[in-house]
């Protein structure tokens, strides 16, 4: 089974690109299933075909879903939030704040992934294509399987402590089930889940930007955390890429700052596989369109094979220091330069160039060495420093 993710600013076309995905999967032969999560639901309007909460055959080998994210938490976790909301007001915390408390961090992101997880597992999907909403959100989403497991353990530990005495009162107060012993099952659960998801061979993230430079920051803000948080990305899809056939000299302005953009997609993202699709004249909707888009996207590679494995960056603690790496196979050795300002740290070697978003760990440490050695950039971040009224920067070289 594989599960494909497309992430990207508000816009972008990843609602365009996730259909589009799916249309050439199913017509390749392989059972897909194309889910939304996003609360503004947009993927019936790509595939011009009516959706539910469960999944409606659209084409041949093709279904199209759209969760209802609250109405799933509402229906299978009402309870717990109950449960955990009446644990809140027998610790004397008032009915309002209570109610507010129980509302667990993450629960819906969790449960959403849990649902695709469950959906792809028992529908016999060969290939599940999320589409996400925006970028923020969805990194939130991924973050949130970690978020939650800490704080089930918390729920879990007053369980043991402080709780057990109360026991039998709890169980007065939520007669329909026991919620400490659904908890355990429930973390179990998104412990494979994060497993699932960080599964290379499962799982695959992929980035979808515009030749523009908000775009770009964006999405290489989202690598970095995908890469924190160990989640593979195996591509970058340039959406509205202006055609060759099309010409006018306001054309040609908005081509040359594009293919400055372009370029920069395809550096910065190395070593992943970058796609490209045009701007289309019209809307793209329909399975026409969106197998037009595909072909145009893909070619004749199949969309749902695994484009890219290993690790696009990787952070690693040595005593007090932090070390970046970041794999560069294609560059020739030369001398390296860096320049470090807050969260963005540039890095130059040779001819090539890259402009990277630095997660907060390292964002406030500065930058002390960086060496270019067997085709990857190591960084290394000494322990952060006290604040100065002006940051310096830093410079480097091997
Ligand atoms: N290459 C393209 N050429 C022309 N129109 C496009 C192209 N890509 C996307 N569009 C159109 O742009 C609009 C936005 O695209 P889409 O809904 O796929 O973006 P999105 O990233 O999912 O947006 P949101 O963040 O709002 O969910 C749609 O009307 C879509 O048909
Ligand atoms: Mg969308």
């Amino acid at each position: 089974m594989r599960l494909i993710l497309y992430l990207g600013k508000g816009g972008v076309g990843k609602t365009t690109t996730a259909a589009a995905t799916a249309v050439r999967a199913a017509q390749l032969g392989h059972r897909t299933l194309v889910v939304s999560t996003d609360v503004a639901h947009s993927l019936a309007d790509a595939l011009d075909h009516d959706l539910s909460s469960l999944p409606v055959q659209i084409d041949k080998n093709l279904w199209g879903q759209e969760i209802n994210v609250l109405d799933e938490v509402r229906q299978h976790w009402g309870e717990l939030q109950e449960y955990v909301a009446s644990l809140l007001r027998r610790r004397g915390v008032e009915d309002v704040a209570a109610e507010e408390l129980a509302i667990i961090p993450g629960m819906e992101e969790v449960v959403s992934l849990l649902h695709i997880r469950k959906q792809a597992r028992e529908g016999n999907f060969d290939a599940v294509v999320v589409d996400a909403a925006p970028t923020g959100e969805t990194v939130r989403l991924l973050t949130m399987p970690e978020t939650f497991e800490w704080y089930a353990m918390r729920v879990m530990q007053w369980e043991t402590t402080t709780m057990k005495m109360a026991r039998p009162l709890v169980r007065a107060l939520v007669p329909a089930t026991d919620v400490f012993e659904v908890l355990p099952g429930f973390v179990e659960q998104v412990r494979k889940l994060r497993a699932t998801l960080t599964d290379p061979s499962i799982s695959s993230y992929r980035l979808v930007v515009n030749p523009e430079r908000m775009v770009l920051k964006e999405a290489q803000r989202a690598a970095t955390y995908l890469a924190l948080f160990g989640y593979p990305i195996d591509g970058v899809v340039l959406n509205r890429v202006l055609p060759e056939e099309a010409g006018g000299e306001f054309v040609e302005q908005m081509r040359v700052v594009q293919e400055r953009y372009r370029r920069q997609v395809h550096e910065l993202f190395a070593p992943l596989p970058v796609w490209e699709a045009p701007l289309f004249p019209g809307e793209i909707k329909g399975i026409a369109d969106l197998a037009r888009f595909g072909g145009a996207l893909f070619g004749e590679q199949n969309p749902t094979q695994v484009f890219f494995v290993g690790k696009t960056q990787e952070i690693v603690k040595e005593g007090d220091e932090y070390i970046l790496r970041l794999p560069l196979p294609q560059v020739e050795i030369n001398k390296v330069n860096m320049t470090k300002r807050g969260d963005q740290l540039f890095v130059e070697i040779g001819n090539f160039r890259r402009e990277m978003i630095l997660p907060m760990t390292l964002a406030d440490r500065p930058a002390t060495r960086a060496v270019f050695r067997g085709g990857v950039l190591e960084v290394r971040f000494g322990p952060p420093q006290p604040a100065q009224p002006t940051p310096p920067e830093q410079g480097g070289s091997p």
